[in-house]
């Protein structure tokens, strides 16, 4: 399946010179929706990773994150903008392709011995992936790589992150 031609790209958004690449019209596409998920968990036991915990990032990353758990088994840790857990957090600063903002993370989400993986929708400059990745190695926990949808490549975000596996779908 043709996953790119369900993308829809927004010039000008949010700020002019961004090229918003807008995954509303493949999840709004029930093959498409499928077939991601499907290839995503295929390429997770390819690599094979086995994860405890699915680790997705507010709010685009929960999309795919969700269904990618339960196909692979793993439970699912939320981290999200800032003053939205009710528990005790572990916080970091980060920077974003238009702007810059904290996540959080519950403190007691995983245990150290735990292994997770890092999902998002769309890694740009890799700010928000390598925040994560910095959450969790405050708990202490192993990160076995990050999957994304859709990685910006000219954006370098991959070089942010640490030496593991990267799974993506779609290059622009
Ligand atoms: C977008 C996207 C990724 C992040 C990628 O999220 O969903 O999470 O930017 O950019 P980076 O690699 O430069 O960090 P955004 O913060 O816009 O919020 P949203 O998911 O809530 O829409
Ligand atoms: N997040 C960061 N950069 C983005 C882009 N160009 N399109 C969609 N989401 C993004
Ligand atoms: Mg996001």
């Amino acid at each position: 399946m043709d996953l790119k031609s369900l993308i829809r790209d927004i010039p000008d958004f949010p700020k002019p010179g961004i090229v918003f690449r807008d995954i509303t019209t493949l999840l709004n596409h029930p093959q498409g929706l499928r077939y991601t998920i499907d290839t995503l968990t295929a390429k997770c036991r390819d690599y094979g990773l086995s994860p405890d915990y699915i680790v997705g990032m507010e709010s685009r990353g929960f999309l795919f994150g969700v269904p990618l758990a339960y196909q692979l088994e793993a439970g699912f840790i939320p981290v999200r903008k800032p003053g939205k857990l009710p528990a005790a957090v572990h916080s970091i600063e980060y920077d974003l392709e238009y702007g810059s903002d904290s996540l959080e993370i519950h403190q007691d989400a995983v245990a150290s011995h735990h292994k997770v993986l890092i999902v998002d929708d769309l890694i740009a400059t890799g700010g928000t992936a390598k925040a994560t990745a910095g959450l969790l190695e405050k708990i202490g926990c192993e990160v076995l790589g990050f999957a994304f949808i859709i990685e910006l490549i000219d954006l370098g975000g991959r070089e942010k992150l640490p030496d593991l596996p990267i799974i993506t779908l779609i290059d622009y």
